[in-house]
């Protein structure tokens, strides 16, 4: 049967609301810190079995997106080519369930992270506004 894709009717999220030097201000290490420990809370989630096996490359990909997002050097863009990330999570049903428990592992990670309370709240704005645009299937 045909899946029946669903189109967040909010659209694409708007301009990056994350201002360039977040990346000066918390360096390489604790953005993959941030992203390697979301991986281990996703390791036990609900959602566990919509990822591979080994999550390393996974985390790996994802941090290489976190560092472009927050202002870094474009890797994930450099490694992968243009992020659309939309259509990249099109093949995973995704609705809201899995996008609530997906950013409940990020609220634990950031939660956990020694991020400074400023850019943790930052950083938890443009999941929450970015993961509405990942839902392609109506719960
Ligand atoms: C709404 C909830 C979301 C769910 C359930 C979800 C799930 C997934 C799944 C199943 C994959 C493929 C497996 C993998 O390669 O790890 C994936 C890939 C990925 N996700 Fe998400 N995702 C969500 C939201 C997001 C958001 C908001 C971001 C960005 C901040 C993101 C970033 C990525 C990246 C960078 C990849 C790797 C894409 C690639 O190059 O293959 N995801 N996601």
């Amino acid at each position: 049967m045909q899946r029946e894709i669903y189109v967040p009717p909010t659209g694409p999220p708007q301009e990056p609301i994350i201002p360039k030097e977040t990346f000066q201000i918390l360096g390489e290490e604790k953005i993959r810190r941030l992203v390697h420990n979301f991986y281990k809370k996703l390791e036990t989630s609900e959602i566990r079995n919509m990822f591979p096996k080994n999550m390393e490359e996974s985390a790996e990909k994802s941090a290489d997106f976190m560092v472009q997002v927050l202002g870094g050097p474009p890797l994930y863009s450099m490694k992968y080519g243009p992020p659309r990330m939309r259509a990249r999570h099109l093949p995973f049903i995704i609705d809201e369930k899995a996008r609530r428990i997906w950013l409940g592992c990020y609220r634990q990670a950031l939660n956990e992270s020694d991020i400074p309370e400023e850019q943790k709240e930052l950083i938890w704005k443009f999941l929450v506004n970015f993961s509405a645009w990942m839902v392609n299937t109506k719960g």
